[in-house]
């Protein structure tokens, strides 16, 4: 059966150490991760002699099944999934949408979407409105639900956004529950005077899109978000990071010692916003995304931002219609569905861009694609290790073979592909989920159902941090509290 695996001679790579060694799987879980092991013969091995050994992917950021811009999207939790094992990412973690502002009713319904999983995944909870009941709410998504993170949208004025309040307290609630609070950082009410802007110009078409949002926007959000974390002191993850502007802000934080993690996304990484300007709509269209995509520059920058560590992971934003969906914006770009895949392919575009091209060591790849996020959100090392112990979720890439990408080939539902004809080195030979065969000569075996759900539980170090940051907060308080009491 194929309850047995065992992968020799391969280079075993984790993001704190390598080494060539074999691995050993029983039911689901790596037994042992050492030379020369010897097993029985009701073992299926694998040669991986020249080839890397390694965590399968996860991706901190997809919207599998999601309901927005007045669609739905068209990849759900199984077509999703199959194609992200395709591409050697074995773990996803999907964002929550609340059911008119409820977080219950919103996470009763993401449930049920993801009953058909064929892979692991985990769920990050948006937060759309501010009352007592979304308080409690939040209580029990981290106590009861396994939840640990909270988004936040600055933008999308009219639907998901939030202001400054509301921004305030979900952060003082996440701190107080040491829950990680996630923002989409674009400012809203600017992007709505940029899409007037847009609009009151005649430009109709998807370079509207580009045009209405500016890097300068997602920048002043950045730092208003990073600023109001500083101000509450609580740590921030900061969502698809997709300018110089924004990374910038990232980077200061970090310089001064705040506790802010900068997610890239491979889009933000790879593309640039000439694509936005191609004359046939139905081809500039299908890159509609937010923040957009950038000039040529920006994606260079995040890709040194990930190489010097100012940003920590990378994940995709997947998020993906069809043709006909991206058409309903064909006389005003403000229509168009925003989101564009990536799931399936980031493993091997990230591989391409950061390690073929010498920017990034194999242990770093390792670290970007899989265990940092593991760590971020708590589930490491079950997650985002080729340890004893851990989940047998491994991939098996082969440095010199290549990979093509075209919606021909793909695994998702959608018809298009944002990355149609790319080529590069470095290809996924086998993907190992749960410790099983799922991917292998070119072939998918994912079976709905067969995926699980990953609790992820709250952070204790943000506790244990909380009593002594804010008494040196306070303390910087100090002398006016002082000047006013000697006064009276
Ligand atoms: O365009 C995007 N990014 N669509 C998905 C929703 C979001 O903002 O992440
Ligand atoms: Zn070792
Ligand atoms: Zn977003
Ligand atoms: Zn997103």
């Amino acid at each position: 059966s194929s309850s047995k695996i065992l992968i020799k001679g391969g280079t075993v790579v984790n993001a704190h150490h390598q080494e060539i060694a074999d691995v050993y799987v029983e039911d689901g879980i790596i037994v042992a991760v050492q030379s020369n092991l010897k097993v029985g013969d009701d073992v299926v091995v694998l040669d991986a002699t020249g080839k890397y050994v390694m965590p399968g992917g996860i991706d901190p950021h997809t919207h599998l099944d999601m309901e927005f811009m007045g669609t739905q999207t068209i990849d759900d939790f199984f077509s999703g999934q199959a194609a992200a094992l395709a591409g050697g990412t074995t773990m996803h973690i999907d964002f929550v949408i609340p059911v008119n502002g409820s977080l219950t009713a919103g996470l009763e319904l993401y449930k049920q979407k993801a009953q058909k999983s064929c892979m692991d995944y985990g769920f990050h909870m948006a937060v759309t409105k501010w009352d007592e009941v979304v308080s409690r709410e939040m209580d029990l998504m981290v106590k009861e639900e396994g939840i640990n993170s909270f988004k936040f949208f600055m933008a999308y004025k009219g639907s998901f956004m939030i202001n400054d309040e509301l921004l305030i307290e979900g952060f003082k609630k996440c701190k107080s529950l040491g829950a990680l609070p996630m923002v989409h950082a674009e400012n809203g009410d600017a992007v709505f005077e940029g899409q007037k802007r847009m609009i009151e110009l005649g430009i109709t078409g998807p370079e509207g899109h580009a045009l209405s949002r500016p890097p300068l926007l997602e920048g002043e959000a950045t730092s208003r978000a990073i600023r109001l974390a500083r101000f509450v002191n609580t740590p921030l993850y900061v969502v698809h990071v997709m300018s110089i502007d924004a990374m910038e802000e990232v980077a200061k934080a970090r310089k001064s010692g705040q506790r802010v993690i900068g997610e890239a996304v491979v889009s933000g990484l790879i593309l640039n916003d000439s694509v936005l300007w191609d004359p046939d709509f139905s081809i500039a269209a299908k890159y509609v995304m937010s923040p957009p995509i950038r000039e040529a520059g920006h994606g260079k920058a995040l890709q040194g931002a990930l190489s010097s560590g100012v940003l920590q992971l990378v994940g995709t934003d997947h998020c993906t219609f069809n043709s006909a969906q991206k058409a309903f914006g064909i006389d005003d770009f403000r229509k168009i569905p925003n989101g564009v895949n990536g799931l399936e392919e980031r493993m091997h575009l990230v591989w391409d861009t950061m390690v073929e091209s010498g920017q990034m060591s194999v242990s770093d790849y390792v670290r970007i694609t899989s265990t940092e996020c593991a760590k971020i959100f708590n589930i490491y090392p079950k997650k985002g290790a080729i340890l004893p112990g851990s989940d047998a979720d491994i991939i098996i890439l082969n440095p010199n073979a290549s990979f093509t990408i075209s919606a021909e080939l793909h695994h998702y539902r959608t018809d298009t592909n944002v990355y149609e004809g790319v080529t590069g080195k470095g290809k996924v030979e086998v993907t190992i989920a749960g410790g099983k065969i799922v991917w292998q000569n070119g072939e998918l075996k994912a079976f709905p159902g067969s995926g699980k759900y990953v609790e992820m539980p709250p952070f204790s170090y943000v506790f244990d941090g909380i009593e002594k940051a804010d008494s040196s907060y306070l303390s910087s308080l100090k002398a006016p509290v002082k000047r006013f009491r000697s006064s009276t």
